[in-house]
């Protein structure tokens, strides 16, 4: 395999993120060859996949395309998986993960043909060097991923391994908290850049505090992981990817966050768990954490942006309380945050009612599978 042929490269991402992921994309200066609900195609070599694995915020995952074709049944998908030349890619010493993503009338679970690929690389391996490689679930190590639709397959090599939103930073994820490339989204939604007032009650574990950060810094999404899919291949070249984290070390703006990132939270050991995760992140400095109800929190004159992330209850009783919060959530905005543009961030549209506000906007986001929203609030002095 050639580190620098230029091929397919799929970019997977949650559901509602593709919008910000082909944004990342083209400001990267990928062209986007097309786009779906959860994930994004683009174009380039080996070493565009450890660039875009640095630098992606709000993806999961990137796939360089191995090897496309028709399949027609298992038997087939076992002859064309076999035929990529699997011992140039990888060791017999390395751990093997296929992940199966299978939508055909021929097989009905994805259980059967994610065993096939996995034995068309072991057997062709084990044939052409004598020793096999060890499979498995578990991402550390090499991963291949199969995509079969109808008639259609794709195999790619996962150059992620682990998803990108586990940035290495989250010790303590604290309750509820938010994955890493959704927080990321919202920032981006919010148009944060750094320059104005950041005010982020309710911050739990910190990661929309500790994204914002790496995001007005330009710090790469993934600079903080020690293990990518990518480093695990034959072809991987280290002096190269020395090469590339030098180059996105050099992007980093310190001092683009002109005013402290304000994160508070009523539970104590949420913002010692935020406290420690962005000291993890190497952001700590630019941000003020403090304990107390989000009523309290010191809103700094001269407007901003605010983002709150409510719980939204799952039972009955939770959401009867949680009324009562949504409400005070409303007051608080309108009676403190004048000259802000507020927004917040829940899966619970009735719940969301009771803020008692107008949104100007809202924008659709998933978390896990709960369909959420993030309300925006233009916070005039008397708003109502
Ligand atoms: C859904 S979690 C936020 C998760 C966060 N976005 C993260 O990624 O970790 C909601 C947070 O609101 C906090 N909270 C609940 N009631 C509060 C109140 N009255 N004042 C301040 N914080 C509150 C909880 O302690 C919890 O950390």
């Amino acid at each position: 395999m050639n580190i620098n042929e230029r091929r397919d490269i799929l970019v997977t991402c949650g559901p509602g993120l593709k919008d910000y992921l082909v944004g990342e994309l083209e400001d990267l200066g990928f062209e986007v060859v097309s786009s779906q609900v959860g994930s994004v195609v683009t174009r380039g070599s080996f070493v565009d996949c450890m660039k875009l694995n640095i630098c992606l915020r709000t993806a999961y995952n990137v796939l360089y395309l191995l090897r496309q074709f028709r399949c027609g049944s298992t038997e087939a998908l076992y002859k064309q998986a076999g035929q990529i030349a699997w011992e140039k890619i990888i060791s017999p010493d390395e751990h093997v993960c296929v992940l199966s993503k299978v939508d055909t009338w021929t097989v009905d679970n994805s259980m059967y043909p994610n065993m096939k690929v996995k034995d068309a690389i072991v057997d062709r391996i084990s044939r052409k060097v004598g020793a096999r490689p060890d499979s498995g679930k578990d991402r550390g190590g090499v991963v291949v991923n199969l995509f079969w639709k109808r008639d259609k397959a794709w195999i790619y090599l996962n150059t992620s391994g682990a998803k990108l939103s586990d940035r290495n930073y989250r010790k303590m994820p604290g309750k509820a908290p938010l994955r890493e490339s959704l927080a990321a989204g919202i920032i981006m939604a919010t148009g944060y850049d750094g320059s104005g007032n950041l005010v982020l009650p309710m911050c739990g574990s910190g990661t929309l505090a500790i994204e914002a950060a790496m995001i007005a810094e330009c710090r790469g999404a993934g600079s903080l992981r020690s293990n990518f899919g990518f480093q695990h291949v034959k072809v991987f070249d280290e002096e190269v990817w020395q090469d590339i984290r030098r180059e996105f070390r050099k992007k980093i703006r310190r001092g683009a966050v002109k005013k402290r990132i304000i994160a508070t939270d009523i539970d104590e050991r949420a913002i010692a768990a935020a406290r420690q995760n962005a000291m993890t992140a190497g952001v700590e400095h630019l941000i003020d954490f403090s304990v107390c109800d989000f009523a309290e929190t010191i809103v700094p004159e001269g407007g901003g942006i605010l983002v709150m992330n409510p719980e939204y209850g799952q039972r009955l009783g939770e959401i009867a309380e949680l009324e009562g919060v949504y409400r005070r959530m409303g007051e608080f905005m309108k009676r403190k945050c004048a000259g802000y543009t507020g927004y917040i961030f829940s899966g619970n549209k009735e719940l969301s009612v009771k803020i008692g506000l107008k949104a100007s906007r809202r924008m659709v986001f998933f978390n896990g599978n709960i369909e959420c929203r993030l309300l925006k609030y233009e916070l005039y002095a008397g708003s109502r």
